[in-house]
Formats: C-alpha cells, structure tokens, sequence
C-alpha cells in the first residue's frame, strides 16, 4: 500500500485534509510535515485574493514552501479567487496537485478546467453556502471534485452550517462514480458525521486539527 502522503484524490476512500490555514506559520515546514505524519491524506491551501473574499492568504510562495516541506504530500489548492485562470501557472509551478476554483466565478469552466489538466493536475468547483446546487450543472462533467463551503469562506474557526448538507443529493446526482464530494468549514469530529452521512468523501478541516494538541487524534476522530 502506498504511503500515506503518496495518496492522491484518486484513492477511493474517505480522505482527510488537514487545511494550513490554522497552522503556525512561524513553523510551517514542521507543521505540513506533522499533519501529514498523524494521518492526513493531503494538504490543503487556502488562497485568498482580497476580493473574491476579503483576506489575503497563502501566495505561491507558501505553498512552494509547503511542498518543499513536505514534498510527498499530496497539495489541494482552494483558489478563492475572482480571476482563477491567473494562478493556474503559478500554483502549478509551486506544487499544486489539485486545483479548485469557486463556480460563482466560473460556471462554465471547460477551458480554465483544460489548462488545470495541461499543467498534469485534477480540477474541483467550490461552491459557496448561498450557491444552489444547480449552478453547478454545466460545470460538474468537466471536474473531479465538487466542494461545498459550509461556511463563508475568507478565515478558518467559524460555525459549521449544516444546512449546505441538504445540496449534497441534488449535487451527487449530477456526479459520476469517481468524482469526489468534498466539504470545507467548520469540520470537525463533531459535525464530520452528517458530512460522511451526506455522501461527502473528503473532509477538509482546518481548527479542528491545527487547532489542537493532538493532530493524529484529531484526525482519526473526523475520519470517523
Ligand atoms: C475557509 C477556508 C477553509 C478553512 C477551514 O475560507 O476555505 O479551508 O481553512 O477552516 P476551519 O476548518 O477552521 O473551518
Ligand atoms: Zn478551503
């Protein structure tokens, strides 16, 4: 069996994806590297713009340096960008083995989701709490991944909505097997149990790990 950090979002079963947004950045390399040794399946790279949302997070440069880091793990990269197509290249360029970008800014993705592909990644569209399942229509036969917020994106450490949860069977009739329901916000070993009831196969989870003193225990809980 592969090593844990070689497992890409093509392995079929529940993944867990410690988000590096709550890592202490003073010590990243030793925190990608710690996440990944307790059990998580990939990293995931929060990417905020300042106006798709109103922060601004995690440059290429962050992300090239979690890949040098830790370079066998697997890095999921949430571009909560308004112009996604600019960072294809450059996140290329730093590691990234999968790109997601927001469907409220691309609903029609084919030729940005081309040059994810181009550049040897898999692609995923995001959509916000508010976003109804349908907008996703034209979009899903072109990705691997479909995620749902279940917060407002833009910070780490906010309410779960579960709420978003009741999109997941309009969205998983829409998928094919082999794509993947993913879930971001608010997961925890508290409300990870509805996600993987929903039919949701990768959790993403932020504070819920990095925010503890056992990642590996934090983990194996979400992971349920
Ligand atoms: C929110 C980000 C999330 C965030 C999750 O804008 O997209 O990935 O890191 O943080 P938690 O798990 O703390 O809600
Ligand atoms: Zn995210």
């Amino acid at each position: 069996m592969d090593a844990p950090q070689n497992r890409s979002l093509a392995d079929r079963r529940l993944l867990v994806e410690p988000s590096i947004l709550s890592a202490d950045f003073t010590r990243l390399g030793e925190e990608c590297r710690a996440a990944m040794a307790a059990g998580g399946d990939a990293l995931h790279v929060d990417v905020m713009d300042g106006h798709f949302v109103p922060n601004i997070s995690l440059g290429p440069v962050i992300c090239e340096a979690a890949h040098r880091a830790a370079p066998g793990a697997f890095l999921d990269v949430h571009l909560m960008c308004t112009d996604p197509g600019r960072w294809v290249d450059p996140y290329a360029d730093a590691g990234a083995g999968h790109i997601q970008f927001h469907v409220e800014v691309m609903p029609r993705p084919a030729a940005l989701v081309e040059r994810i592909r181009a550049r040897g990644m898999t692609a995923g569209i995001v959509l916000n709490p508010d976003t109804p399942a349908s907008v996703c229509a034209d979009a899903i036969p072109l990705v691997d991944t479909v995620m749902l917020m279940s917060v407002h994106p833009g910070k780490s450490g906010q309410k779960f909505i579960a709420s978003v949860l009741s999109k997941a069977p309009e969205l998983l009739a829409m998928m094919r097997p082999g794509q993947r329901l993913m879930i971001d916000g608010g997961v925890s070993p508290a409300t990870a149990p509805a996600c993987r009831a929903a039919g949701i196969s990768v959790l993403i989870a932020a504070s819920a790990i990095y925010g503890t003193r056992d990642y590996a225990a934090a983990i194996t809980a979400i992971r349920g």
